[in-house]
């Protein structure tokens, strides 16, 4: 496109709309179509599904699949990455249980940034994703009072496996545990340039805050009800239905609907078909938990609500969505309690916002950078007036 071109006219309508569809810049690692849902550098999300995280990291950093040499070669690099720099038990011993798990994950990549940031938005990036899976392994054994005992991370594991031996729970089916987290992470880890967390983590950094600030500051986006802890509700919601007996879930979704309340799991700000998504851990659901009791209502739920959505002429999108699935999935597998799933949203956002942050800060503009971010905004109800 010529520096000239016209992408978009903004009209009085678009003021205070939070921005939304308005180019406001470029993206080198992920772009979203509303019929085919995110795709990878290129890649449609749903064939890469069976990638291993660690490769879609160096895809998202490096814009091309690794080789099996460059696969090896970034599991070294993370794997030497891995150590968290200061006493994050003791940290996290601090902080009170009640808190949002969001939460105590911002905390906790805020405060490893002030025990060692280098500087080097790559290597603070890499450096972070390094250590998630032993935040996020070390979160849970806090919360849940298991913090005696911790087995020592086992760096030759691979990112999901660190986070799963950490956890070292009983009675776990352990591999089903790895497969849906590693298809959890991969599916989450980017969905194009504008999305809140994505971009608030781009806005900070463009202020030459530090990657850690930045991602602190992402993932406090991606909190929020409306956004990432919407993965949450969802399966708040399914708990709440109880029963995957079509009648019984249509009469539901019709109550919500008449409460005036959210139907969670349907709907996307740009997609305007079934998320990809949602139709791979579909895919996976029926394949390791086809009878599980969360799963069924789910399967219910994805035939019911589109179909009742759509009465609606001004729901653009009645269908389902990446949280839909994601809770009954991760519950089945032994992740029992919701409030956490945000934070496995945020454990994937990190790789995909540290690579934007990456691209952002010493990539774009010949290498400048994009600058301080500075939106324009209209005085309203202002008249100027001074001090008699
Ligand atoms: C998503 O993954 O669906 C998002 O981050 C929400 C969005 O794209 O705005």
């Amino acid at each position: 496109m010529s520096d000239e071109e016209v992408l978009f006219e903004v009209t009085n309508s678009h003021l205070n709309t939070g921005l939304r569809g308005v180019p406001v810049g470029t993206c080198r690692t992920s772009f979203v179509t509303p019929t085919e849902g995110v795709h990878y550098c290129g890649y449609p999300i749903k064939e890469l599904t069976n990638f291993s995280p660690e490769d879609i990291v160096y895809l998202l950093f490096n814009k091309e699949l690794p080789n099996p040499q460059q696969s090896m070669e970034i599991r070294a690099d993370l794997a030497r990455r891995a150590e968290i720099p200061g006493d994050l038990v003791a940290v996290f011993r601090t902080l009170p249980k009640y808190g949002h798990p969001m939460d105590w994950l911002s905390v906790a990549i805020h405060t490893i940034g002030m025990w060692e940031t280098t500087g080097d938005w790559k290597e603070d990036a890499m450096n972070l994703i390094a250590r998630m899976p032993r935040i996020m392994g070390l979160m849970y054994r806090v919360r849940e009072g298991r913090d005696e005992d911790i087995p020592a991370d086992d760096t030759s594991l691979s990112m999901v496996q660190r986070f799963v031996s950490t956890l070292d729970l009983d009675e776990i089916d352990n591999d089903k545990m790895e497969r849906v987290i590693a298809t959890y992470l991969v599916l989450h880890m980017d969905h194009g340039g504008g999305n809140l967390s994505t971009f608030t983590g781009k806005a900070i950094a463009s202020s030459k805050a530090t990657m850690y600030s930045a991602m602190a500051g992402a993932m406090n986006a991606l909190s929020g009800p409306l956004h990432g802890r919407a993965n949450q509700s969802c399966l708040e919601f399914v708990l709440k239905i109880g029963t995957s007996d079509p009648v019984e879930v249509e009469r539901f979704v019709r109550g919500e609907l008449a409460e005036k309340r959210p139907i969670f799991g349907f709907g996307h700000a740009v997609l305007r078909s079934e998320d990809p998504r949602a139709t791979v851990q579909f895919a996976l659901g029926e394949e390791i938990c086809p009878d599980d009791e969360n799963f069924k209502i789910i399967r219910t739920l994805r035939e019911v609500a589109p179909r009742v959505l759509a009465e609606n002429p001004n729901i653009s999108n009645p269908n389902a969505n990446v949280d839909i699935a994601s809770g009954a999935l991760l519950h089945h597998v032994g992740l029992e309690d919701p409030t956490y799933y945000t934070t496995f949203f945020g454990w994937a956002r990190v790789m995909g916002i540290g690579a934007q942050i990456v691209d952002e800060r010493t990539v774009f503009r010949g290498g400048k950078g994009t600058p301080l971010y500075r939106p324009k905004y209209y005085a309203e109800q202002q008249t100027l007036r001074h001090i008699k």
